[in-house]
């Protein structure tokens, strides 16, 4: 038997997420820049090189893995990849998953589902249609609700995902919560970071800290704290009322780094051992000096030797720290 991954933290590293293209076809506005600069897809591993990558981290104890992108569900042939890693289900991973803007959901949700896919998480911002166009800067909410409603028909449970923006989601707090509700899907709220080019200014004055989206939420709504962690950033409330669960991703008001199981991989197989953090190492070199896996393991070993302790993101004294030249879109949240 292989010796797992373990950090320098004795954090074991269980969990993989993959970011299998740059690309969108939406350019949130806390995510991407107008005009982004993709990457010339000559960079991009092939998605039998992403299969051998998931596979070797499958096979050094990985047991959970998230696909994300930019929009995963954009990446030609994705399918079959997803039907490709699925062999891996019961058989070391526990959990094949992504995360998606939804906009491809309506064409794929029942292609995911005969793939072992259990739930998708979606980001979704607003229910307000002309509000949904001008953060995605063109996406539209329509083909959004009808992937989520495709999504439910295939069986797949579904996260909302909602990045709180002080100021634009601020008022449909409750409807987000009642939307949910009704629909059966878990929520989570997650803190707005400092991520890619945007001025520190524009990042301060869209940041909604979530101690003040839970004061507002207590104004309705009995509180009760979970005590459960799901092994994600996420810490969860159950609304009496409703007895619905709601999630809050807080890197900024709280520290889950210490109980972190995750590392990231791009497109291009740099591997980020912290969301927070510029330290990477390429694996695309020794996934393709040879066919064997040994120079890859060893190259995935040296690197989760140095994972960091944690991110340094800080909105105190009025200024943002610790903020991260990359796009979200490069690691994929
Ligand atoms: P589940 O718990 O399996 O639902 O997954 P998740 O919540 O980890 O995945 P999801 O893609 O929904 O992540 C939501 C967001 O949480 C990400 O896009 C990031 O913004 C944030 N996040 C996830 N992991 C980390 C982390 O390790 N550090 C920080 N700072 N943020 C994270
Ligand atoms: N801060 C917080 N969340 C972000 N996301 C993208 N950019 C940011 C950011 N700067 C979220 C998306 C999606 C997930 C992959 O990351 O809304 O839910
Ligand atoms: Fe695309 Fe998601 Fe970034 Fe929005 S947040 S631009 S949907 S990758």
């Amino acid at each position: 038997p292989v010796m797992p991954l373990v950090d320098p933290f004795a954090r074991p590293i269980t969990y993989l997420r993959v970011s299998v293209t740059d690309r969108c076809d939406f350019r949130c506005l806390y995510c991407m820049s107008e005009h982004m600069q993709f990457l010339p897809k000559a960079d991009l591993l092939t998605l039998e090189e992403l299969d051998r990558l998931c596979s070797a981290f499958i096979g050094l104890g990985v047991r959970k893995l998230r696909i994300t992108g930019g929009e995963p569900l954009v990446r030609r042939g994705i399918m079959g990849f997803f039907r490709q890693i699925s062999r891996h289900l019961g058989q070391g991973l526990d959990e094949l998953t992504l995360t998606t803007n939804g906009s491809q959901l309506a064409r794929f949700a029942t292609e995911l589902a005969d793939c072992g896919v259990r739930r998708v998480n979606v980001s979704l911002d607003t229910l307000d249609a002309g509000k949904f166009t001008a953060v995605t800067r063109w996406g539209r909410l329509e083909q959004v609700l009808r992937g989520i409603e495709a999504a439910t028909a295939a069986g797949l449970r579904v996260k909302i995902n909602t990045v709180a923006l002080k100021g634009f989601n601020e008022a449909e707090l409750f409807d987000l919560v009642d939307w949910c509700g009704a629909e059966g899907h878990d929520l989570t709220f997650i803190e707005v970071m400092p991520m890619g080019e945007m001025e520190g200014e524009d990042r301060l004055d869209q940041y909604w800290p979530l101690s003040e989206l839970r004061a507002r939420l207590a104004e309705r709504f009995s509180l009760i704290d979970l005590a459960e962690r799901t092994g994600g950033p996420a810490r969860y409330v159950r609304l009496r009322e409703t007895g619905q669960k709601i999630g809050f991703i807080t890197p900024l008001t709280h520290n889950f780094c210490e109980s972190c199981n995750r590392v990231r991989v791009t497109c291009t197989g740099e591997l980020f051992m912290c969301l927070g953090q510029e330290d990477r190492a390429d694996l695309r070199a020794p996934l393709r000096a040879s066919e064997e896996d040994g120079m890859l393991r060893a190259a995935i070993r040296a690197a989760i030797a140095r994972k960091p302790k944690g991110h340094d993101f800080d909105y105190s004294r009025q200024r943002v720290a610790g903020q991260m030249s990359r796009h979200m879109s490069h690691t994929g949240g």
